[in-house]
């Protein structure tokens, strides 16, 4: 309705100007046809009886002049007639005529307009309605002998005009109101046909010469989602709340959905690590860590506590006496609480039933979940440990708590019992998977109660959502009230959201980074390539779920079928160790080491290797000098929540350089829709993707990283952040609007007993 006056009411208003111009002029079209149809009759009449009446007159027969004057006047339009002599003398007239209009009027007429002839035709009143009034000269030998003057009715004229009045109006309402009623609909479209072009668009895959087609869905984006983000965006943009989310804005939405209050975020990584080298010196690290990348600046933004595992070897040598640390170093906004595991409870807790169970579960990268119980009682102690150190931090009964990731599924509902009036928002940055995959686990019940004790569960993507929903279907008696999309247990509502995570925006490690020109230089001298080297770039931590050996396979394939790649296409992976204790990545760190080995044996020729494994933690200046160096980045995850990287490759090319290819099951591949979207699972697939990166024209290159950026800075971090926080604090305000109902109904049931 809003849309429809907005675009309504001035279209209106244009149209009513344009009814009233065009009322005018069809009112004088009508009359002038209807005059110059009433001078027609009167001159065809006048002629009829030229004849007669001149001989009439000039044997001065009155009455048959009379007569004849009669005659005419039987005529519907005829209202009166005259007949006037040469010298303006009146010898016949009918009845009604004025004599001002007479004989005589028509002397003093015809001296007031100073001609020789009288005007010949008139427009007048006549028993107050309009008339038009005709004088014909009567000849007889070519002699004036006398005037015929006719008087037409012309009311008719005027009914004409006021019926094309009306009914030039009456269709410039209909299409004025039928004009408002489309254009509102066209607009309410228009994001529709957006995203119908952008579709289009996106379909159309770089087709470069001497690579083979793929098919119609050959490096084709994942877009059932994209419809969904374009419009939510839209809804965003027309709520009054609009513009690009910042630091500033989720500030601002933190004092007004919340009144400031600290948040405290439970992560079991911490985003500083103090690790001892081995000259004694402690060093700062940034953790390898997709949760670490998002959250970190919105602790930046919002302050408050940040609960962790403090697992650096120096970490208890830098924490104040209640095992906190202040931290950026040198900005200070907010604070780390370490919380500390021996090495058994690490074991039990992060490696065992976490890493080697859930994360196992939650991705499909065919490794075998290990559930063991010794593993699952350690992680319900940590759990406990955790939870009563949030309990510590938070000040009042009803903080706010972020609870982030798998390591804390049971973290909720301990919280929720000791602060039943918390608000708890719990965000799930791994997929969830289907509910009978879930079944592997002998504690699904377990672990979906404990993530019930939130107020608000998140995850990623919609698909996510609807697995956890299903899963609590399938497993828990509870109320699934799908409308709301939510999950009601003993009378309290736990909402399931989709939030989608994003990076910081803009990017302080691009904004830090030297031009890419520069890190191009630096990075292939560092590498010892040829300026003219064709660059690939992959950046994980050594994980079975990134698809590493996938990747590197993938350029195997592409050197096989591109020969013109060989000697000049490397691929540089920088690898951070991850969980190395665990065997599944112990041996993946093998089989990767293996691999490069064996591509680069195949393929050496000189000093020439095509894959350069750079196996070490990278801070991140060095990640964002190899993303900016970089022709191609290969983001070829076999299962991802989202994919930071491959939205840090995009904010790192503020040159709107290089290709970014990417795997189909990463979340990113839903929102990155300018990508190279690839199954990494299909070598030939992925192969030509790099090679059709590696050969993509600059113009192409700039349009899809154009877009994409523009994708990454509208959906970054703060957003992420914001809409929770959005969310926490309409829950709140209903929670305490209740409290008080229920309060108020005790207050009243009290006084009657
Ligand atoms: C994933 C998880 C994070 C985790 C990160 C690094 O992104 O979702 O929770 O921090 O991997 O793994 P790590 O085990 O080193 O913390």
């Amino acid at each position: 309705m809003r849309s429809l006056l907005r675009v309504g009411v001035p279209l209106l208003l244009g149209l009513a100007v344009l009814a009233w111009m065009a009322t005018i002029a069809v009112a004088e079209t009508t009359r002038s046809w209807f005059t110059r149809d009433v001078e027609l009759r009167a001159r065809l009449a006048a002629s009829g009886a030229q004849e007669g009446l001149a001989s009439h007159l000039a044997a001065g027969e009155q009455r048959k002049v009379l007569k004849i004057l009669e005659g005419l006047a039987q005529d519907e339009r005829i209202m009166a007639a005259e007949v006037c002599t040469a010298a303006f003398l009146t010898v016949a007239r009918t009845q009604r005529i004025p004599a001002s209009f007479g004989c005589e009027g028509l002397e003093a007429r015809r001296h007031g307009a100073g001609a020789r002839d009288l005007p010949g035709e008139l427009d007048a009143e006549l028993d107050g309605g309009p008339v038009h009034l005709s004088v014909h000269a009567i000849r007889a030998d070519g002699e004036l002998r006398g005037y015929l003057v006719l008087f037409q009715d012309m009311s008719v004229a005027a009914r004409r005009e006021t019926a094309a009045k009306h009914f030039t109006i009456a269709v410039f309402a209909v299409v004025a109101v039928l004009a408002s009623i489309l254009t509102a609909l066209v607009r309410r479209d228009s994001w529709r046909t957006w995203t119908q072009e952008f579709r289009r668009v996106l379909a159309l895959a770089p087709r470069s010469p001497g690579l083979p087609s793929n098919g119609p869905a050959a490096f084709s984006p994942v877009l059932q989602d994209v419809r969904q983000l374009v419009e939510d965006l839209a809804k965003e943009r027309a709520s009054a709340s609009g513009g690009r989310w910042s630091p500033e804005r989720l500030q601002q939405t933190l004092r007004d959905a919340l009144h400031g209050e600290s948040v405290v975020i439970l992560g079991n990584r911490e985003p500083y690590v103090h690790e001892r080298g081995a000259d004694g010196a402690v060093r700062v690290l940034h953790p390898a860590s997709g949760l670490v990348t998002a959250l970190e600046p919105v602790m930046r933004a919002c302050s408050g506590t940040w609960i962790a595992h403090g697992s650096g070897s120096a970490d208890r040598d830098t924490v104040d006496a209640c095992d906190r640390v202040r931290v950026p170093p040198g900005e200070e906004s907010y604070a780390i609480r370490r919380v500390w595991l021996s090495k058994e409870e690490e074991r039990g807790y992060y490696y065992g039933f976490s890493n080697e169970g859930l994360w196992a579960l939650c991705h499909i990268a065919h490794a075998r979940p290990e559930f063991r119980a010794s593993d699952w009682q350690q992680y319900v102690t940590v759990n406990e440990r955790f939870a009563k150190a949030v309990c510590d931090e938070v000040k009042g009964p009803d903080p706010v708590i972020l609870v982030q990731d798998y390591h804390f599924a049971l973290v909720p509902r301990m919280i929720r019992e000791r602060l039943p009036r918390a608000t708890i928002i719990t965000f799930w940055h791994i997929p969830w998977p289907n509910a009978e995959r879930l079944g592997i686990c002998p504690w699904r019940r377990e672990v979906l109660d404990g993530l019930l004790g939130s107020s608000v569960v998140g995850f990623h993507t919609q698909q996510h959502c609807n697995n956890f929903v299903e899963a609590v279907d399938r497993y828990l008696e509870t109320r699934i009230d799908r409308e709301r999309q939510s999950v009601v247990q003993g009378g309290r509502e736990c909402l399931v959201r989709n939030y989608p995570i994003s990076i910081e925006w803009p990017n302080r490690w691009a904004a830090a980074a030297p031009p890419a020109a520069e890190c191009r230089h630096a990075v292939l001298a560092e590498l010892g390539l040829d300026a003219d080297a064709l660059l690939g770039v992959g950046v994980d931590r050594l994980d079975y779920t990134k698809g590493i050996e996938e990747r590197l396979l993938a350029v195997e394939r592409a050197l096989e079928r591109f020969p013109h790649l060989r000697g000049r296409f490397t691929f540089a992976q920088l690898a951070a160790p991850s969980r190395t204790l665990i065997p599944r990545y112990a041996a993946l760190n093998d089989a990767v080491e293996a691999l490069a080995a064996r591509i680069n044996r195949r393929f050496a020729s000189g000093t020439y290797r095509p894959i350069v494994l750079l196996r070490a933690h990278h801070e991140p200046p060095a990640i964002f000098r190899y993303l900016r160096a970089a022709d191609v980045c290969y983001v070829s995850s076999l299962h991802d929540g989202m994919n930071l990287v491959a939205k840090e490759f995009v904010a790192a090319r503020d040159d709107e350089r290089g290709v970014l290819v990417l795997s189909q099951f990463t979340g990113a591949a839903r929102e990155l829709t300018e990508a190279l979207v690839v199954n990494p699972y299909d070598l030939e697939e992925a192969s030509a993707a790099l090679a059709t990166a590696l050969q993509m024209p600059a113009a192409e290159q700039a349009e899809r990283m154009r877009a994409m950026r523009a994708m990454v800075s509208e959906l970054n971090v703060y957003r992420w952040a914001g809409r929770m926080l959005a969310d926490a604090g309409r829950l709140r305000q209903r929670g305490r609007l209740s409290d008080r109902l229920s309060l108020g109904l005790r207050v009243v049931g009290g006084g009657r007993s």
